[in-house]
């Protein structure tokens, strides 16, 4: 059993990875950041803890995350704006990475972007801006020195899991189901050793065990 805060609890990701841990018996704290989201937090077993992360600093986080195991952060602008990326997808995990030093957690999650995503295609200033900022906080979290595992999903789709994953150091671009990028991260955390990792994830063809127990080094 660990403690687990989700930073993006209530996202499309993030509201699928909450009962997957809770059901493996981990306590799961769950961010927030309007009130009518406490209680449906509540009702599904997530301590809920109050925060916005354009506006919480990271000694603020590093008290709400005290107590805690696990960081995962699977927050993000979703294209709302530049300042927004900027506060939430590239300072959150910075943010992230203090508070966890703060209070001695080494075991951190980071929902980023597969960088081919978009190539060839029509792509807008804003998301080259969200791809930079990304990798920006993927670096941050790469030099950190904690046990961190960076897992770069493909274009996400609104459907829940069926377990059928591509899942490794390097995968082709593709789409991938939340559902699947939700039980790819229940599963990791179960398996520790598996860290100071970046995997690349899309929807595939190998059951998600499997491509899991393929990622142990010897
Ligand atoms: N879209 C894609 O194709 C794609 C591809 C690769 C990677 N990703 C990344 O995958 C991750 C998960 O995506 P998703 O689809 O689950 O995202 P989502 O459904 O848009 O959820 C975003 C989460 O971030 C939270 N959030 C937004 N602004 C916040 C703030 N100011 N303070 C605190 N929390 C805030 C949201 O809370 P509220 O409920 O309060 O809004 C929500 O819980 C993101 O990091 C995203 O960048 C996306």
């Amino acid at each position: 059993m660990a403690r687990i805060f989700l930073i993006g609890a209530t996202g499309g990701v993030g509201h699928r990875l909450a009962p997957m841990l809770i059901h493996a018996r981990h306590e799961v704290s769950g961010l927030y950041r309007s009130p009518e989201q406490a209680e449906a937090l509540r009702a599904e077993g997530i301590a809920p803890v109050e925060g916005d992360l354009m506006e919480i600093d990271a000694k603020a986080l590093g008290r709400a995350v005290a107590g805690h195991d696990v960081i995962v952060f699977s927050a993000g602008a979703a294209g709302s704006g530049l300042d927004r990326t900027a506060e939430i997808d590239g300072q959150g995990p910075v943010k992230m990475i203090e508070a966890a030093r703060a209070n001695g957690i080494r075991r951190l999650y980071l929902v980023s972007a597969m960088p081919e995503a978009g190539r060839g295609g029509d792509v807008k200033d804003g998301f080259e801006f969200y791809m930079r900022t990304k990798k920006e906080a993927d670096a941050a979290l790469a030099a950190s020195g904690l046990d961190w595992v960076i897992l770069r999903p493909g274009t996400l789709l609104h459907e829940d899991g069926d377990g059928m994953v591509s899942l490794a150091r390097a995968v082709t671009y593709g789409t991938v189901k939340r559902g699947n990028v939700a039980q790819t991260l229940a599963a990791l955390i179960d398996r520790p050793e598996i860290r100071q990792e970046v995997l690349d994830l899309t929807d595939g063809h190998t059951p998600l065990a499997e491509a899991v127990d393929a990622l142990v080094r010897p």
